[in-house]
């Protein structure tokens, strides 16, 4: 399938409701807009250059007083923690959760144009260690920084470095830290300046991603009710659902055997059971779902160029749901 033939299939059909949330049939409304508007292909805007590498600063220092995980000097993560948490395990994930919560608000609070993805990770990593927790992602399987800080068409897995924020740009800042013997992890994706209309409501729509797929958490249902909720909700705006990468189950260990996928996959049976601890993470993109990596091994790009938007919660199954940890109080 071609890039066209996949956005075509990504809208709705002549009868359905639109995607703009009217309530109408898309064909009253804004399928004559979307069939005179730009090409589906047509190039990313002129004014927004495509992402390019830049310097990244040497490692940042972790006091040795600050306990770390396994992997922190080998890069190599060791521990397989167990899928359901105690009582006890679960009242430790979620100072580890708080803490990412409010490292995250705080490292958004400094995002406008003119900032250096390199000093939000410093901002980052000083916060975490203040809290007296270790940034998760330094040396995770060798990434060299603190922070995941993914521009525009970055999906993921973003290296901060040198390159200052620019007005109308998207960042998704990722933020996960080790604390009490537990990761807690989190990201949201920040506007800077001033977004195209385009731009802000696909960071909107992927926050509603988000909510409908913590909607679906419930004890007894199958793991793959979450990717469903995200994925009919982000087609129904005609947004793409990232494959690639999935939620993870998450305690001890910083990603665990259980992946939660964000689009729908009908033959995964595992359902949900209470105590379950897992994020989900949903990454939609603008245009087609599927990604690139770049040489430095880390930053996944959309193939096409195209922004992508992401948030992400930690959460843990209850009774009836989902009790959403990185949370501040
Ligand atoms: N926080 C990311 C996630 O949501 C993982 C980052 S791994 C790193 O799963 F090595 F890039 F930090
Ligand atoms: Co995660
Ligand atoms: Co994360």
């Amino acid at each position: 399938m071609n890039e066209t033939e996949l956005l075509a299939r990504a809208r709705p059909g002549r009868n359905d409701p639109c995607w703009c949330g009217s309530g109408q049939k898309y064909k009253k409304c804004h399928l004559d807009e979307d069939s005179r508007g730009a090409a589906p292909d047509a190039p990313a805007r002129p004014h927004r250059r495509p992402l390019r590498p830049g310097v990244v600063s040497p490692r940042r220092a972790v006091p040795a007083t600050i306990p770390r995980p396994d992997y922190a000097s080998s890069g190599r993560p060791k521990a397989q923690g167990r899928d359901v948490k105690t009582p006890e395990e679960l009242v430790r994930l979620r100072r580890a959760c708080r803490a990412a919560a409010r490292v995250l608000r705080v490292t958004g609070e400094a995002v406008r144009a003119g900032v250096t993805t390199d000093a939000l990770d410093e901002f980052a990593h000083a916060e975490t260690l203040r809290l007296g927790g270790y940034p998760s992602p330094l040396n995770y399987r060798g990434y060299p920084k603190s922070l995941c800080t993914s521009v525009n068409e970055v999906i993921c897995h973003g290296i901060p470095d040198s390159r200052p924020l620019e007005d109308g740009d998207i960042v998704n800042l990722d933020v996960t830290v080790y604390l009490d013997g537990m990761h807690g992890d989190c990201s949201a994706t920040f506007l800077v300046g001033q977004v195209d209309g385009e731009g802000r409501r696909l960071v909107q729509v992927a926050r509603e991603c988000l909510a409908k797929g913590i909607a679906a958490v419930r004890p007894g249902r199958p793991i793959s009710d979450i990717g469903r909720a995200i994925e009919s909700h982000a087609s129904r705006h005609g947004y793409g659902v990232v494959r690639s990468y999935c939620g993870h189950g998450i305690g001890e260990t910083f990603h665990t055997t259980i992946q939660i996928p964000h689009h729908y996959d009908p033959s995964l049976r595992r359902t949900m059971e209470k105590g379950m601890t897992f994020t989900v993470e949903p990454m939609i993109t603008e245009g087609t779902w599927q990604d690139l990596l770049w040489d430095d091994g880390w930053t996944a790009v959309t193939a096409d160029g195209k922004r992508s938007a992401q948030f992400e919660h930690t959460l843990a199954v209850t009774d009836d749901g989902a009790e959403i940890l990185t949370l501040e109080e």
